[in-house]
């Protein structure tokens, strides 16, 4: 065992390691913060000032950290922040945190992992540990991040330490967080995944050690793709049961409550998020690149992506019950992040609902408790918007109301009593009523008939 091994493993036993995270967003803060409370002294380094100037305040701005866990440690002097990567050569490990969207090509965009390793590379000194968190192809860790730090001719596994650990936290999750969802981790030597695991010993419950950085960025993408694809799933299966007059919500249901080999997914109006429609896309990369041509994350990618497409057709047809055109027609859209209880819009389907349904004509107003304004760089409609009230005055206003992300503090019983029209595309409305339409759910007017399919075989006799 090398004397690095050995002086890094005690300094992060005894808490005397200083750690670091690059990329203070919902993923960088959280982890920041859960290795304050582990004990040890934290530093953030991010190049958006603002947030630097927020943590130094001890205000939160990811809905998952409270303000008064932050502000704690801020006065207990076990966390800062700053956007100085001069920083680095205090530190012992680094975490890194960074975005990994897409290119429009949908080819993965490397440049926050290269930026900021590049500028980590002039403060690196033997015996740190750098470990990548952010999603990203399989063989990233070894094929673009290690050729980049050893550039000033440190090895890695010999002079500093290198790892992949992915983050699998769920923004708004009430019972899983940063602490205890289990951290899979994969060091490009055993030395390298020791001192990794050593480092998260004090912040995370449970570690599941890989063989390779390689398996770990892996291990993400198989979780992520196997999202993409049953949701896919069950948005065809929704789109299915929509014409054969079935409700899908009550089939999910029904078949959940099979003890074993089935796992509920729901449909919606599309996916959203900076994972879930980005990152099978990085996997499928990857694979196109030995020739392999994946296709369940290409049908997956392109049910969902219809998706907004069927709500906008669901919300004409509705409103054409009510004789009225959609060009003209006031549609309030309810819930305009990409999931409930939370305020991201990042890839939201709402906006490519929204963009959509300007296109054709609509008036648009929107409501979402945690998005207060739509910047206009937002969505394809490219002007600032501003959250309305849900007050029964404006519910009773609009022509209709499209449910699109289902934020729990909602009434919507009472949405439901005021409204004229709704689209519900997420089950949120648990009573029925003629004026709600359902997302792969039966035309109100036909659920007290015999058979939906009969009605419909009617029409056409
Ligand atoms: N958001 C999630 O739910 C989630 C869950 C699991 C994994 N991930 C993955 O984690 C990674 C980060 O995602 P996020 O949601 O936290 O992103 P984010 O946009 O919320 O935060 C990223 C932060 O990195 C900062 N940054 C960008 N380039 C930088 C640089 N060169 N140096 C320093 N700071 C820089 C940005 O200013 C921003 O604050 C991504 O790879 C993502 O796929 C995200």
């Amino acid at each position: 065992m090398s004397d690095l091994v050995g002086r890094l493993r005690e300094r992060l036993q005894s808490r005397q390691a200083r750690v670091g995270v690059v990329g203070l967003g919902y993923v960088g803060l959280p982890l920041l913060v859960e290795f304050g409370r582990g004990g040890f002294h934290a530093t953030g380094i991010d190049l958006d000032a603002r947030k630097i100037a927020a943590i130094e305040s001890g205000e939160s701005y990811i809905p998952d950290v409270p303000s008064t866990d932050l502000a704690d440690l801020v006065a207990a002097g076990r966390l800062d922040a700053t956007t100085d990567f001069g920083i680095v050569k205090e530190l012992d490990t680094i975490n890194i945190c960074v975005p990994t969207p897409l290119r429009k090509t949908k080819d993965p965009d490397m440049s926050y992992i290269v930026s900021a390793v590049e500028a980590i590379v002039p403060h690196l000194r033997p015996g740190m540990l750098v470990v990548l968190e952010s999603t990203t192809y399989p063989g990233t860790t070894e094929e673009l991040v290690k050729p980049l730090l050893e550039q000033n001719g440190l090895k890695a596994g010999v002079d500093f330490f290198l790892a992949f650990s992915p983050e699998r936290v769920d923004p708004g999750n009430g019972s899983f967080n940063t602490r205890n969802v289990p951290k899979i981790v994969g060091g490009v030597t055993s030395d390298c995944s020791e001192l990794a695991q050593a480092l998260y010993a004090p912040a995370i419950d449970t570690i599941v050690p890989v063989s390779s950085p390689r398996v770990a960025e892996m291990v993400k993408l198989l979780e992520n793709t196997f999202r993409a694809v049953n949701i896919g799933l069950v948005n065809e299966v929704a789109l299915m049961c929509d014409k054969l007059g079935i409700d899908v919500w009550e089939v999910i249901d029904a078949a959940k409550t099979k003890p074993f080999g089935f796992m509920p997914f729901y449909p919606g109006p599309g996916l959203g998020g900076h994972c879930i429609p980005i990152d099978p896309f990085y996997l499928s990369w990857k694979a196109k690149q030995t020739g392999f041509e994946p296709r369940f994350i290409e049908l997956a990618g392109q049910v969902n992506a219809s998706m907004p497409h069927h709500v906008v057709d669901a919300i004409t047809s509705a409103l054409n019950v009510h004789r009225k055109s959609l060009n003209g027609s006031r549609v309030l859209v309810v819930g305009i992040a990409y999931k409930r209880d939370i305020d991201d819009m990042r890839e939201s389907p709402a906006l490519d609902v929204m963009g959509l349904l300007l296109a054709k004509g609509a008036q648009l107003s929107y409501y979402d408790p945690y998005v207060g304004v739509l910047p206009g760089s937002a969505w394809a409609g490219a002007f600032n918007m501003t959250s309305v009230d849900l007050t029964p005055a404006i519910l009773a206003a609009v022509d209709c109301v499209a449910i699109l992300t289902d934020h729990r503090s909602i009434d919507y019983g009472a949405l439901a009593e005021t409204a004229s029209l709704v689209v519900d595309t997420r089950n949120a409305i648990k009573t029925r009523h003629p004026h709600v339409f359902r997302l792969g759910a039966p035309h109100p007017a036909e659920v007290s008939s015999t058979s939906a399919v009969e009605a419909r075989a009617a029409a056409f006799a």
